[in-house]
């Protein structure tokens, strides 16, 4: 004669193997999240070149006032121009209400040095390489930099007074070890 199982007793090896099935999913689930994210942390630190350029130093001892040279670090252009007496105060006389992106040159420049401004080239639109920096290349309305994809036009201060791009262009982290030599990066 089988023997009747009651309820309870049954219960009890049911819940057990609920808890264990669960428990292995878990750990399964935390095994696989460690296999994924090993390889992601890999893939985010930088290879040797990347490494390499992670600063540069720029000898800016041959740029005359109202020149501009362009340079390069990771990968991406950069604008060093010593501004004329007559740009900077044309930056300064700009009220903040008409920048659509508000700062001022001294935001934008280190203290005591306002007549370098150092800019990526990156239109802040989509990307394109701005023109203004070399000899002869037009630096559209407001005199700074001109953007030919999409027309937006950046003033003195390199900060964006017309055309569709958002934002000024981006100035990026760099110190003047010297007077004649900037380090960016
Ligand atoms: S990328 Fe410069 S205006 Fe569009």
């Amino acid at each position: 004669m089988t023997e009747a199982v009651s309820e309870d007793e049954g219960a009890v090896p049911d819940v057990r193997r609920r808890d264990f099935l669960n428990i292995a999913a878990v750990t399964f689930a935390g095994v696989g999240a460690g296999a994924v994210v090993i390889p992601l942390v890999n893939q985010m630190n930088p290879s040797a070149d990347v490494l390499a350029e992670a600063s540069i130093d720029v000898d800016i001892s041959a740029i005359e006032s109202g020149q501009s040279i362009k340079t390069s670090w990771r990968k991406q252009p950069v604008f060093i121009r010593n501004l004329t007496a007559k740009e900077i105060a044309e930056a300064n006389k700009v009220p903040m209400s008409e920048l659509r992106d508000p700062e001022t040159l001294a935001d934008r420049t280190k203290p005591g040095k306002e007549n370098w401004l150092v800019t990526l080239g990156v239109c802040t639109h989509l990307g394109c390489v701005p023109l203004g920096a070399a000899e002869g290349e037009d630096k559209g309305p407001y005199g700074g930099y001109f953007c030919p994809c999409h027309g937006s036009a950046y003033d003195t201060a390199a900060r964006i007074r017309k055309g569709p791009a958002p934002l000024n262009l981006v100035v990026p982290p760099y110190e003047f070890g010297t007077d004649t030599k900037v380090t960016i990066g």
